[in-house]
């Protein structure tokens, strides 16, 4: 059973969750509406008898739905149900009323009396004092998942309010569901469970038969049924933990305890005899969650506030001081409050600690952070993810060494490579020419890089591949994958997955799978795995590791006794949760980290990191990461809720979608990257049902929540779209636009009434543009019509990256230039000197690109948008890309100086580049000579199939004989 349970992975469709959610609100809507109306109509109206029809069939309904929330609760419901079927409609309506008021107000959370001025309606409550210690004690749901009577479940739920103290820092209710198939469906539906306790046997088949429900279960296994009730209990815990990992899980079971906690320990956080421990298990449960809710860093800068401190030392304003005896600048401190001045300090002592020496709380949050997001170390930064990337890149990449970089990744990586002195190859990602932007890199374009180092005989200078994930316009990897197949042509590569806008991801089951920290954990199960390592070596059998064709063509698996997991993942926290701004956190996976990497990463982290790091953002991070284990699973799938409710707006209103689309998967995703063939995650019959199966299989997958707007058929393009209609006239703030498109980003702030807005001001502006198209002229209409055709068919194609000049490009072991990386640093410090550079227009470069000269970029030409560098120092400029910046009709290019044209390196100075990079192609060869042999990878001694620097300089040697 073991290898059986460690390897199910729970295939529970989430799809549904919008409906179920907004069917329960609209339910109890419509109940209370049908209700008023039908009590007020006599007996023999048929009106009443229509909507007494349509109660009974709500009623139905939420039935099944309410038995998974622990309020208003499946009894209560019941018994509102009863009341309905016997025509006390005037008391039910009463009751309904008075349960929704609640339901929608969240009030249950902090005062579950809410019910009891109807007297007949059970409290839950008993005194007043415990009342009051509740409106400052958060609220929680348990789940337990047992076979149980009403009546056995009324005395464990008295049981559990007879246990609670107002010396409770939380307070919590249970939700009782009796199967294997009712316990999935309640984790994914409640997000207020914090825990679940599994109890020894019980029934694998719900019998609710809700369609809708019931969808959620899609691709659960259903040979679950047919194993022995006691194996069920550790098998449901496993694949709840896979879905919802912030949880805390119990088993109590009646079989052998020791042995199962040898063989599940790990899932469950403590594993109970029968019934043995009821008080252990209640204190149990609150200490988890109190785990989840500290914020060691946070309470300690609030504990030092408090504090009397004489303050002779740096920061005059810290407790207020310099404000308060000002007679000048008191409004400082009157618009934030004192607060943020008595947490003010540069002290690391008294209670506080050092981000750059952490051994207190600081060390604490960060650990604490790590388990939420899965890593196995995490950094704080306050400097943004900018600082992030420089210091990973500048802790694992060596001078010389080879990273792999999407060209359109954010400009801190530019500079990163460039300090460190790596050799950037640079990757290209497939282009949307029709919106301007990029997509991502195919993984078939990454293996042929690696596979064109490895034919040049510099593999073994490859450290890194740096990758966006998800990038701006929301295209996410399947990293995965990525991983999986690289490593298979490069067992020890390190990666990079810049998740400066994927911070959010690790809340939600289906973004989860795609992100770097969860990947790694996969990846470092499935190489200890004897099942994996058997799959591996008879595809190793079944290939030609010779043939660059066929490794391009297969899906690379690794040999996991030679691959590393070595993963970083860098996440500006500010950007999608909830962080003062530049609180940014580094995670690291990497099983290496201890014996290749903790020096020069510490050594990096000092370099980047002021010794003044700001407090109050490092206790936004801590207390960020306590949102994100206490209610991210919520957040993140209201937000998506809401993402998906925008766009089927604009989808569905008549004028909207005149001028305006959302793009959708297929505008961004190409065919060939959809593997599962999904056209589209949403249509009406099958609601988003598309789109788990899509994030499950396909190559690059669309985040929803990021919504991309084509509005050229309105003739604006986007920079006018952005300032002058969403920014000037209606106050909304958006970040990114293509020539053509608008980015509208939700995020866990975002409110409903915010969409609502948002859809109001849309509408606006087509009424706008239908009015200004309305009162055009022949002359203007020709004029207007000539535009949208522009904006919407005439993009011109983004241009590759051309290639470094030969003077700055890498060498192989023979000392050719074939390969696709160069040496940025040399090319970025070069331009310093201006006597190296000299000026070309763009009428100039066009003539010379003609003649056959070769223009070389001494600086990053950036336009804005779309804000990547179409150059970078020692990039050869090719016709396209001239043509491409013809086209741009932006008026914010940086590197590129209208009234002098491109920043170009002179022949001569090209020529000593070419001689420098030619010396040190040398000394490397000399270098390489002097060096022993590698020892091969393979534990057995065994020659290693690929990779090592002998194996991969003898092959490209013999094939370069040929
Ligand atoms: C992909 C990517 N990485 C890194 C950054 C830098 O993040 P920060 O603003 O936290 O420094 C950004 C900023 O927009 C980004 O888009």
């Amino acid at each position: 059973m073991s290898n059986n349970t460690t390897t199910t992975k729970p295939r529970t469709s989430l799809s549904r969750h919008r409906s179920v959610w907004e069917m329960r609100s609209d339910g109890w809507i419509s109940l209370v509406d049908h209700l008023s109306r039908s009590a007020i109509l006599q007996p023999d109206d048929p009106e009443r008898e229509r909507r007494m029809a349509l109660v009974r069939q709500i009623c139905e309904t939420l039935a099944p739905i309410e038995g998974y929330w622990a309020f208003p609760g499946g009894r209560v419901f019941g018994e509102l149900c009863q009341w309905i079927e016997r025509e006390e409609l005037a008391r039910a309506h009463q009751a309904a009323r008075r349960i929704h008021r609640v339901l929608a107000a969240r009030t249950y959370r902090h005062d579950s009396s809410a019910l009891e001025s109807d007297n007949e309606l059970p409290s839950q409550i008993e005194t007043d004092s415990e009342r009051l210690a509740q409106l400052s004690r958060p609220y929680f749901e348990v789940l337990i998942v047992d076979e149980m009577s009403a009546t056995e479940e009324d005395a464990l739920r008295r049981r559990v309010q007879r246990k609670r103290s107002p010396d409770d820092d939380f307070v919590f209710d249970i939700v009782v569901v009796p199967t294997f198939e009712d316990a999935l469906i309640a984790t994914l539906v409640n997000f207020n469970l914090q825990a679940v306790v599994i109890r020894h046997g019980f029934p694998f088949r719900s019998v609710n038969h809700n369609d809708m429900l019931r969808r959620f279960l899609d691709g659960v296994d259903e040979s679950i049924e047919q194993m022995p009730e006691f194996e069920r209990g550790p098998l449901l815990g496993q694949q709840i933990a896979q879905l919802r990992p912030e949880l805390d899980l119990y088993l109590v079971t009646d079989v052998s305890v020791e042995d199962i906690a040898a063989r599940v320990g790990e899932v469950f956080k403590r594993i109970f005899f029968g019934e043995e421990d009821h008080i252990e298990l209640y204190s149990s449960i609150m200490k988890g969650v109190g785990e989840r809710h500290r914020t060691p860093f946070f309470q300690a800068l609030r504990d030092y506030a408090k504090q009397p401190t004489g303050v002779f030392h740096a920061l005059p304003l810290a407790r207020g001081k310099a404000i308060m005896n000002s007679s000048w600048i008191g409004d400082l401190a009157q618009f934030y409050g004192m607060n943020l001045f008595m947490a003010e300090t540069s002290a690391t002592s008294g209670g506080l600690d050092s981000l750059l020496d952490p051994v207190g709380p600081l060390k604490l949050a960060q650990e604490y952070a790590a388990r939420a997001f899965g890593a196995r170390r995490t950094f704080f930064a306050t400097n943004g993810t900018s600082t992030c990337n420089k210091i990973v890149v500048q802790a694992l990449v060596r001078p010389d060494d080879i990273v792999l970089v999407d060209r359109n990744c954010h400009k801190s990586h530019h500079y990163g490579l460039v300090l460190a002195g790596a050799q950037v190859a640079y990757l290209d990602s497939y282009p949307l020419d029709q919106y301007s932007m990029y997509g991502a890199v195919p993984v078939r374009h990454i293996k042929e890089t690696l596979l064109g180092f490895r034919r040049a005989g510099t593999l073994d200078r490859v450290r890194m591949v740096l990758l966006t994930n998800c990038t701006f316009d929301g295209i996410v990897y399947d990293v995965e994958r990525v991983m999986l197949e690289c490593l298979a042509i490069k067992p020890d590569l390190v990666f990079l997955w810049d998740e400066a806008w994927f911070a959010f991801a690790r809340c939600h089951p289906i973004y989860r799978q795609r992100t770097g920290m969860a990947a790694a954990a996969r990846l470092a199960e499935m190489f200890k795995d004897p099942a994996y390592a058997r799959r591996q070596a008879a595809f190793a059998a079944s290939i030609d590791w010779d043939d660059d064709e066929a490794l391009l063509n297969a899906r690379l698996l690794p040999d996991p006794a030679r691959a590393r997991v070595r993963v970083y993942a860098t996440h500006s926290t500010h950007k999608t949760l909830t962080a003062l701004r530049q609180g940014s956190m580094i995670h690291v996976w990497d099983q290496d980290f201890k014996d290749k990497a903790e020096e020069a990463f510490h050594e990096a982290y000092m370099t980047h990191t002021s010794t003044s790091p700001n407090y109050q953002i490092l206790a936004s991070l801590d207390v960020g990461r306590r949102q994100v284990e206490l209610e991210g699973y919520e957040l993140i799938q209201r937000q998506l809720e809401l993402a998906m409710s925008l766009r089927e707006q604009v989808l569905r209103h008549p004028l909207l979608k005149r001028y305006f689309r959302f793009l959708s998967v297929v505008d961004v995703v190409p065919e060939a990257y959809r593997e599962s063939g999904v056209q589209s995650y949403y249509n009406d019959e099958n609601g988003w049902a598309n789109l788990e199966s899509a994030w499950r299989t396909d190559e690059f997958a669309l985040d929803p929540t990021r919504a991309t707007l084509s509005i050229g058929a309105t003739g604006l393009d986007g920079d006018s779209f952005k300032n002058k209609e969403l920014m000037d006239k209606y106050g909304i703030q958006i970040n990114k636009t293509s020539r053509n498109t608008v980015l509208f980003m939700t995020n866990i702030g975002t409110t409903r009434s915010a969409v609502a807005y948002l859809i109001e001001v849309l509408v606006k502006i087509a009424r706008d543009v239908d009015a200004r198209v309305a009162d055009m002229s022949a002359i203007e209409r020709r004029i207007h019509e000539k535009r949208v055709r522009s904006l919407t068919l005439e993009q011109p194609p983004l241009p590759d990256f051309s290639s470094f000049h030969f003077a700055f490009r890498g060498r192989s072991v023979e000392g050719r230039a074939e390969t696709r990386d160069g040496d940025i640093r040399s090319a970025f410090f070069l331009s310093y000197d201006d006597s190296n550079c000299e000026y070309v227009d763009m009428a100039e470069a066009a003539r010379a690109i003609a003649a056959g000269r070769e223009l070389v970029s001494a600086l990053f030409v950036i336009p804005y948008p779309p804000g990547f560098p179409i150059l970078v120092p020692g990039q050869v400029i090719s016709a396209e890309i001239l043509q491409f910046m013809a086209a741009l009709d932006v008026r914010e290019i940086h590197g590129f100086r209208p009234e002098l044209g491109f920043r170009i390196f002179s022949d001569a100075a090209l020529q000593r580049a070419a001689q420098a990079t030619a010396a040190r192609a040398a000394l490397a060869v000399a270098d390489r000579a002097a060096q022993p042999p590698q020892v091969p990878l393979a534990p057995d001694g065994a020659e290693p199939e690929l990779a090592t620097t002998s194996q991969t300089t003898r092959k490209s040697t013999s094939r370069s004989k040929k």
